[in-house]
């Protein structure tokens, strides 16, 4: 028999939601961390949602994941913080129909100021927070703002879910597979003003406006598909997104636990080191490397166009907003 590997703890806020639902069953079966990676699952909720919880709970017990070493329902923050690996802020109230993102901020962005205060007196030193919760840019912003003495390199947020919308919305009108479309960056806010860069995005190597000869679809629906896309499924299901989130919550940690393929990037927003003419410390989406070491570095010298300019500049000033819109809430 090899070694067996220490078990590593996950912390998920709101994981009797649809998107917990969705998310916890994948981390335990070792599809998120590995195949031979133990997992201890600290599972937070509010009062209302501990009954749920505890039926969550009973199903995980069902499925007797071989990689599942503990688990623990609570409402506390810092018992459901205590001692993560990783932080997936997932807990926070969905928009309904005809709402954007930003109008849960009044709703939302309160849960994690205390969140950020209690990953930082009981997580574990090295805690990776991923913010899943909308408007989740901003929410990260706050939650990071609030962790005293962590890290601010180890905030995200998910921009993942539009990533693999792009991809699949720009193979589908070429003809081809999703797996084929690469260096596909969204810049900017997970919102409506969003920027999915297709002038970078490459299928099979070559520049996707190259095998794309509609310009006008590119530069048109193609943007408006991807930013509207949370507003079509809501109206088609009734519910927000769910499956689709908690996959690419668990597409970002794979990519951000694994180096990335040379020449490719992934999207994700961190904390803004200043570059690309983004403000430092805003929560902004942009192309995002996993170096050999674990650590994330921005890849740089990515063309920026005039086109592409104009619609990272308009999600950038909306993150600006959002931003004094909650200065209340950052110490
Ligand atoms: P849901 O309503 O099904 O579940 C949310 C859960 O969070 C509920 O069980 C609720 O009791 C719990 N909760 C609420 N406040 C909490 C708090 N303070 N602490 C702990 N738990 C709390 O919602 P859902 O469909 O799972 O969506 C969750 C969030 O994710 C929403 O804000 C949604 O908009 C967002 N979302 C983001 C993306 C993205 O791409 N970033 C994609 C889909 C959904
Ligand atoms: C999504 O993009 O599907 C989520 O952010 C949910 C929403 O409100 O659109």
């Amino acid at each position: 028999m090899g070694d067996v590997k220490e078990a590593i703890t996950i912390s998920v806020t709101g994981a009797a939601g649809q998107i917990g639902y969705a998310l916890l069953f994948r981390i335990a079966s070792g599809a998120v961390f590995g195949p031979d990676q133990p997992v201890n699952l600290r599972l937070i909720e509010i009062e209302p949602g501990m009954p749920a919880l505890e039926g969550v709970m009973m199903e995980l017990d069902d499925c007797a994941f071989p990689l599942l070493e503990s688990m623990h329902g609570t409402t506390d923050l810092d018992d459901g913080f205590k001692g993560a690996d990783w932080a997936l802020l997932v807990g926070s109230v969905p928009r309904k129909a005809g709402m954007e993102r930003k109008d849960l901020l009044g709703i939302n962005g309160k849960i994690f100021t205390g969140q950020g205060q209690a990953i930082a007196r009981s997580a574990a030193s090295g805690v990776k927070t991923l913010v899943v919760g909308n408007p989740c840019n901003t929410n990260a912003l706050i939650a990071m703002n609030n962790a005293d003495g962590v890290p601010k390199e180890n905030f995200f947020a998910m921009t993942r879910l539009d990533e693999n919308r792009a991809k699949s919305q720009l193979a589908a009108k070429a003809g081809a597979h999703c797996s084929e479309v690469s260096n596909l960056c969204i810049w900017g806010n997970h919102s409506a003003t969003q920027y999915p860069d297709f002038t970078n995005a490459k299928l099979n190597g070559k520049p996707i406006t190259e095998v794309i000869s509609d310009h006008d679809w590119l530069k048109g629906d193609f943007i408006k598909t991807v930013q509207q896309r949370g507003a079509a499924i809501i109206k088609a299901r009734g519910a927000s997104s769910a499956a689709s989130a908690a996959n690419a919550a668990i597409d970002t940690i794979v990519s951000l636990t694994n180096e990335t393929p040379a020449g490719d990037w992934h999207s994700v927003a961190v904390c803004s080191p200043g570059a690309y003419g983004i403000d430092e410390g805003l929560m902004a989406s942009m192309p995002i490397r996993t170096n050999a070491d674990g650590t994330w570095s921005v890849v740089e010298g990515v063309p920026v166009d005039e086109f592409s300019r104009e619609k990272i500049d308009a999600s950038i000033q909306e993150l600006r907003e959002e931003r004094e819109a909650v200065a209340d809430l950052i110490p």
